[in-house]
């Protein structure tokens, strides 16, 4: 069968990288090998009903999880490739206390922060699952290894966010500031071809994302929300509908094609987690830098825009309101008590 000539990721980061001059292949040197990390990440996603992966590992993070094997893996090809990658000087991943340092000899100018497995919880039900990954550019000077305070940048600042969906099909979805791409890859190829030139995310949508398990401890306006949404208003298209599937990257992508709002408020429920249990630098700066770049909003709950957020620590949580504009900003009308 010839297969059409598609564009592949490789010929899309060149093609973008003719727009900047000034730009010297180092970040498409990053994001090749991100994508190389990926297709090893998806082929193991996709087998590992088969291959001893599923279940726990036995060790619990940072974030006091226990860890599943299939996070474990993620985590460690992400990990030992990007380290020698020569394109960052440091990672952080949501899998290590710590700051990940690079090989030594092999410092590059970015950053790379990383969930390497979202929606842990699903894994061994075969639901959608991802990789979310963030890069900066360095601030300590172009040499030598480089440490938390090139981590602890806006999300503004991203110079590329992105993440790997690994569901029905395995996409890549990332942003190097100019305009949202999807890539789909061809498992019999072993390649990401463009399949979802510039997305665009719907101005408004019919789909909330919400875990209602913690109605009983949301903040009013939250709650005021939800009961508006799922009011009977046929001129506003009310009530909409729910979708929460649990996994951050696949309640986000459904929302980027086919609009809607995830959100995922601070609750009362575990005051060890009084923001929430997103995390910034991994979670919602690199969602909330497409959601913009794709005509979408991301804030807080309290108002505060996703990405002008000065983080403070590497595993930062944030509360998450992110997707369709008419919606985040409808939100905002309740958190004001104008609603
Ligand atoms: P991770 O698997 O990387 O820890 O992330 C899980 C997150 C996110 O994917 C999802 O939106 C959220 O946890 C679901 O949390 P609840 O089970 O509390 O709804
Ligand atoms: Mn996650
Ligand atoms: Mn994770």
């Amino acid at each position: 069968m010839n297969r059409p000539l598609g564009v592949t990721v490789s010929r899309h980061i060149i093609d973008s990288q003719r727009l900047h001059p000034e730009a010297t292949g180092e970040l498409s040197g990053l994001l090749n090998e991100l994508i190389v990390a990926a297709k090893t990440i998806s082929a193991e996603v996709n087998m590992a009903g088969l291959a001893d992966i599923l279940g726990m590992s036995g060790k619990t993070n940072i974030q006091g999880e226990h860890v599943q094997k299939l996070d474990e893996f993620a985590n460690n090809t992400i990990k030992r490739r990007m380290a020698r990658c020569g394109y960052i000087c440091v990672m952080t991943s949501e899998e290590e206390a710590d700051a990940i340092p690079v090989v030594e000899g092999y410092e590059g100018k970015y950053t790379l922060a990383f969930d390497p497995l979202d929606g842990s919880s699903n894994i061994d039900v075969n639901v959608s699952i991802g990789t979310i990954f963030s890069v900066h550019r360095r601030r300590t000077p172009d040499d030598g290894s480089g440490d938390d305070s090139d981590l602890l940048r806006k999300g503004r600042e991203q110079v590329a966010a992105g993440y790997i969906i690994y569901g029905s099909s395995t996409m890549l979805v990332f942003s190097t500031g100019d305009g949202v791409h999807g890539f789909t890859l061809d498992p019999c190829v072993g390649e990401f071809f463009l399949s979802h030139p510039d997305i665009r995310i719907p101005q408004r949508s019919k789909y909330f994302s919400i875990n209602e398990g913690n109605y009983t401890y949301w903040d009013e306006p939250v709650r005021r929300y939800l009961e508006h949404l799922k009011a009977v208003d046929k001129a506003s298209g009310r009530p909409y509908s729910a979708r929460y599937i649990g996994s951050l990257v696949a309640d986000f992508h459904r929302n980027l094609i086919a609009g809607g709002i995830f959100l995922y408020p601070r609750d009362h429920k575990n005051p060890a987690k009084p923001h929430g249990k997103l995390r910034l630098l991994y979670e919602a700066a690199p969602l909330a830098f497409l959601a913009e770049q794709a005509g979408g909003r991301a804030i807080t709950d309290d108002g505060r825009t996703i990405l002008d957020i000065e983080p403070e620590e590497l595993h930062q949580r944030v509360p998450l309101i992110i997707g369709s504009t008419h919606d985040v900003e409808l939100f905002g009308e309740f958190l004001a008590g104008k609603r």
